[in-house]
């Protein structure tokens, strides 16, 4: 799926497939050289995180093991709540492992600071943060992301994994949706 696929329902494309690629591979650079000689895990969040993870992954030099939580932070509203139901949790013992949550997007850093709380309880070697992108209100929670891909503005952006009623998930880029798709005029 391409812009030409979305016709009238994308406003603008935010950050270009390129510049995506690009960002990735500075990551996976930065994560090579954190984890060097080191045993990662690389913790998925779905269903957001696919396309960063599958990316990711193959841009490291390092060897790493995958794999996925599903949390739920939303209830029936469409803010964060704070209160995180887990859907489906680790299969993997992360007790004495390095272990790097890698999320789509932080936006109030809620589901985040809650997943970081849960899975130091375990008793990992180390836990840290990997997003793509992080909107200005997560500057409010302190939450020590220690990979960030972009510093996005406060709109809902959708493409490369992020959806909008289950929809787009297949973009390589990352856009806004024009009003009409979400009932406005
Ligand atoms: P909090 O507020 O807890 O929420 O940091 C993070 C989760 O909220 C979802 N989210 C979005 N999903 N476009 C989306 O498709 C957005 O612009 C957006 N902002 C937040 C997402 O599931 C993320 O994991
Ligand atoms: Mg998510």
């Amino acid at each position: 799926m391409d812009a030409a696929d979305m016709g009238r329902d994308l406003s603008n494309v935010l950050i270009s497939e390129d510049e995506l690629q690009t960002k990735i591979k500075e990551l996976a650079g930065q994560i090579d050289a954190d984890y060097a000689g080191k045993d990662l895990l690389i913790v998925g969040v779905l269903k957001g995180a696919v396309m960063i993870m599958a990316d990711l992954a193959r841009a490291l030099h390092i060897p790493v093991q995958m794999d996925w939580m599903a949390v739920s932070s939303y209830g029936a509203g469409t803010k964060s709540s704070g209160v995180v139901r887990v859907l489906k949790d680790l299969d993997t013992d992360i007790a004495n492992r390095h272990v790097l949550v890698v999320e789509d997007i932080i936006d109030s850093g809620l589901t985040l600071s809650w997943l970081l709380n849960n899975l130091q309880s375990r008793n990992p070697a180390s836990a840290e943060i990997c997003a793509l992108l992080r909107k200005p209100d997560a500057v409010k929670v302190p939450i020590d992301v220690k990979y960030v891909g972009f510093d996005i503005p406060s709109e809902f952006v959708i493409g490369y994994g992020l959806d909008y009623a289950e929809r787009y998930r297949n973009l390589p880029f990352i856009g806004t949706l024009a009003p009409h798709v979400y009932g406005g005029e």
